[in-house]
């Protein structure tokens, strides 16, 4: 059998196709053998499925260790043998979801090479100065790989590793910059997919985030960026699968910020607001510069990415505003040599304290003020974006919400995000769960990369 001169192709046409999965199923040996089972019909179970696939592989491939894996299979994978096609990884930024990130890929990389049949290749590592091109089977930072910072350099290496292996190329953007929004369209044109949760392109310039998806149209390279809105939470896949399917959104209306839910969801009467904002912050809630929460500009990100999802062609300066940052610290910068956002924290403190006057007294007043009346109406305050498609308008603004309203439940980090439509109506699609933190974002870029994986197979 090692030596079989002929090709052996099996179409199975008895077999049922497991409905959960609408890839083609296919095998082969270096371009020799394949099994082609993208039509498979008929009642038998899953487990019949890949008991025949099993059976067939094994009458017509060599017993090699994966063939005789997988012909030991009986739930639906993929039958592999010969080499898996390789995923190569670029991340861009290395801070808490881009380590996180490589955990998570670290971890999981040898289960998904066994079930989808793709490897994972962690290529190359950037930070913001420095970055190291990567060996075959690095699985971290390699301080004697360091080099120069230089993005395009990075793509090109790992579109490189990806040609010379038969395999694709991912770049994930793990920054909070606009520098690699920059050189995505580069990288989607070179045949590189791109998944991030920087915000920056999908609420950037409209002509630039244009030119990306054009990009990403033109070659089949895909821009995905789930984890922008709603981290973990899957937020932008539903609406986009709604609207692929022919669904009209008619509103999006939601809680898009972790830090700002955790604040309202804690802050209660007799509590100053400027205390309940450094818990968050010690607390690792909020963004880099936590100014891009309290200010409203992390939220006006989010819905201006939503609103571009269902088609509104808007930039990020439509979108008014609610600022909760004090007019002291609009343009505050930080000490130099002091972290932003730690430095951030003791400002607020010290503009809360008695000695700064009657400043951050009117602040956490006027605050206190606006959260007695919403109590006094039996209503909660949160801070809300929303998308209303038939206005052609977005906003971010302080909402006073009865405490039955689904928005008065969340909790903790909570995010929540409502969508109606022609089908979801007159009760919307609700999404709701933590919305903030490393672990759940990374896993939330995690899901794209496992999506291009999938593509593979
Ligand atoms: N953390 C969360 O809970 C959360 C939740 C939702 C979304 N996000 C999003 O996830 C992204 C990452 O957040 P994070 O919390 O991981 O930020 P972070 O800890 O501050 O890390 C940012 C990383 O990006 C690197 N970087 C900055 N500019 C760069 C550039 N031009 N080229 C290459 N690398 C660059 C930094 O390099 P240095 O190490 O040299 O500084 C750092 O390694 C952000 O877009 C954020 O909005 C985060």
């Amino acid at each position: 059998m090692a030596n079989m001169a002929a090709p052996c192709r099996l179409r199975f046409s008895t077999v049922p196709l497991p409905t959960r999965s609408p890839a083609p199923w296919s095998l082969g040996v270096k371009g020799r053998t394949s099994i082609d089972a993208t039509s498979l019909r008929g009642g038998a179970s899953r487990g019949v499925g890949a008991a025949a696939c099993a059976a067939m592989l094994a009458a017509c491939l060599p017993r090699t260790a994966a063939a005789q894996r997988c012909a030991a299979r009986t739930s639906y994978t993929r039958c592999a043998a010969g080499d898996a096609p390789t995923l190569h990884v670029g991340l861009v930024g290395y801070g808490l979801v881009g380590q996180e990130l490589m955990k998570q890929m670290v971890a999981a990389a040898p289960k998904l090479e066994e079930q989808i049949g793709v490897k994972l290749e962690i290529a190359a590592i950037s930070k913001s100065k420095v970055m190291a091109l990567l060996p075959p089977g690095s699985d971290g930072w390699d301080e004697s790989k360091e080099e120069p910072a230089d993005l395009e350099k990075l793509g090109k290496y790992v579109v490189d590793a990806a040609a010379s292996s038969g395999g694709r190329a991912i770049i994930v953007d793990n920054t909070a910059s606009d520098g690699p929004a920059e050189v995505y369209e580069a990288w989607l044109l070179a045949g590189a997919d791109v998944a991030t949760p920087n915000k920056r392109a999908g609420s950037g310039p409209f002509p630039r985030y244009e030119k990306i998806m054009a990009a990403s149209q033109k070659t089949g390279a895909r821009f995905l960026y789930e984890a922008t809105v709603g981290a973990g939470l899957p937020v932008l896949g539903p609406l986009q699968a709604l609207l692929r399917a022919g669904d009209e959104v008619e509103s999006v209306e939601g809680i898009f910020s972790g830090t700002l839910s955790y604040i309202f969801n804690t802050w209660k009467p007799g509590v100053k607001f400027s205390d309940v904002v450094k818990e968050a912050k010690e607390k690792g809630f909020t963004e880099p510069d936590p100014r891009d929460d309290l200010g409203g500009t992390d939220v006006q990100r989010k819905v201006t990415i939503l609103a571009r999802e269902i088609g509104l062609t808007i930039e990020l300066d439509d979108v008014p505003v609610k600022s909760l940052v004090p007019d002291k610290l609009q343009s505050w910068e930080p000490p130099s040599g002091k972290k932003l956002g730690d430095a951030f924290v003791e400002a607020v403190s010290m503009l809360a304290s008695p000695h700064f006057g009657q400043e951050l007294t009117a602040y956490d007043d006027e605050m206190d003020a606006l959260l007695q009346e919403a109590e006094a109406a039996n209503e909660v305050l949160r801070f809300v974006g929303a998308v209303d498609v038939k206005a052609g308008k977005a906003s971010v603004k302080l909402g006073r919400y009865p405490k039955d309203h689904p928005f008065a439940s969340t909790q903790f980090a909570d995010n929540i995000c409502a969508v109606s439509s022609k089908w979801y109506t007159p009760r919307p699609l609700v999404v709701q769960g933590p919305g903030a933190g490393a672990a759940v974002t990374a896993a939330g870029v995690f899901s794209n990369v496992m999506e291009v994986m999938n593509g593979m197979r």
